[in-house]
């Protein structure tokens, strides 16, 4: 079966081996008025230098198939910018077409369905590439883990030492000096064991849990970064405690990985004294609430919706993965995750965990 970039349901753009547009679908064009002109002029210039690594990597020789936001298909690479002025931001994939003469003189993006198929097929190896990456990336987490265990041996031989020179310190007037050592160490040796209890892998066990002390603990293992980050982390944590039947170590994880992003959002904010979060916990609606709220760059109305799918990411060394395994854990906590923004104002995220959950029969 042929199938004709004209008959493309997405936006697509074949491309020449010096990246000029040659041809486009309906949709893309309606997009982008673009035709003939170098694909970069329609790219934001501060994806020039990724662009250009991907390109040479990708293509040898020949033109590519840029097909932009299909919907059968994972989200993958590239960010194109400016349409009718607009800024807009979508995520495409860069496919290399093989015997491209033909394809391109009868305007075919795929000939057949086996090339289609075949394409598909290096687009899943992709995909599963980038899989393997965040693999390594927990191999390297449980790296960490294993360095900050042995971190602990050491300190807890010098606030030894320290309890033991204590009465002699005190004796010379000195013996303050000893506490705030000792009070330092002892907040480190907090934090270790925090990230120790985040990364540790256990299983799906739940316990009742607070979740004001469960915010407070993710509150320390940042509250550092962001001082040296000139952002200023506040908590508004709801008067009595909240217990919930959780998985500790999982949640942590997700409110980092929200916290993280706030913080990423923050980037962009040039006055520190405009680099906000705070995080909350209160009752509504027959829920317990966390929220993280930033001052960040906020999120385009558009983008809402596919904030959660697996790969979609507007960072240049983004996975796309981080709120994907968020809303997968809330909802294996029968929760619900709700974010709001304004751009260039800031975005909220909030956790309903539900005050009853329903019995299951
Ligand atoms: N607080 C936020 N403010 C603005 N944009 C956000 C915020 N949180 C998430 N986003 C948007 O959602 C996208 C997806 O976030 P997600 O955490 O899943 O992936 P990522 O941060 O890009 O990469 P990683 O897998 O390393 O976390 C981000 O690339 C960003 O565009
Ligand atoms: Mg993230």
């Amino acid at each position: 079966m042929l199938i004709e970039i004209a008959n493309f349901p997405f936006p697509c753009f074949i491309l020449d081996h010096n990246l000029i547009i040659q041809k486009a679908s309906p949709s893309a064009i309606n997009r982008f008025p673009a035709i003939q002109q170098p694909f970069f002029d329609i790219m934001d210039p501060g994806f020039y230098n990724d662009a250009r690594a991907f390109f040479r990597s990708s293509i040898s020789d020949g033109p590519i198939v840029l097909a932009l936001n299909d919907k059968n298909m994972e989200k993958h690479y590239y960010r194109v910018y400016k349409s009718h002025g607009r800024e807009g931001k979508i995520l495409s994939y860069c496919i290399p077409i093989t015997d491209t003469e033909a394809e391109l003189n009868s305007g075919m993006a795929w000939r057949d369905r086996q090339t289609l198929d075949a394409n598909l097929t290096s687009l899943h190896q992709k995909i599963d590439e980038m899989r393997a990456l965040n693999i390594a990336r927990e191999d390297t987490g449980k790296l960490a883990a294993g360095i900050a265990h042995e971190i602990r041996n050491p300190l807890t031989i010098v606030k030894g030492f320290l309890q033991l020179l204590r009465p002699e310190l005190d004796e010379l007037g000195k013996g303050k000096y000893a506490s705030v050592a000792i009070e330092e160490i002892n907040r480190a040796n907090k934090i270790i064991s925090e990230f120790l209890s985040v990364s540790k892998h256990t299983s799906n066990e739940k316990t009742n849990t607070s979740i004001n002390q469960l915010v407070k603990e993710v509150i320390l293992l940042y509250e550092s970064e962001c001082i040296l980050k000139d952002i200023s982390l506040g908590t508004s944590l709801a008067k009595g405690d909240f217990l919930y039947m959780l998985n500790a170590s999982q949640i942590k994880q997700v409110l980092i990985n929200i916290l993280k992003n706030a913080m990423e959002a923050l980037e962009s904010v040039e006055h520190a004294s405009r680099r906000e979060i705070t995080i909350f916990t209160k009752t509504e609606n027959d829920a317990y609430v966390i929220g993280i709220q930033d001052s960040g760059c906020g999120i385009e109305p558009e983008t809402i919706s596919q904030l959660f799918s697996p790969f979609f990411s507007t960072k240049p060394n983004g996975n796309g993965l981080g709120l994907n395994i968020c809303k997968k854990i809330i909802e294996e906590h029968g929760a619900s995750v709700h974010v709001e923004s304004k751009v260039g104002k800031g975005s909220l995220f909030s956790i309903l965990f539900p005050i009853s959950v329903p019995v299951c029969s």
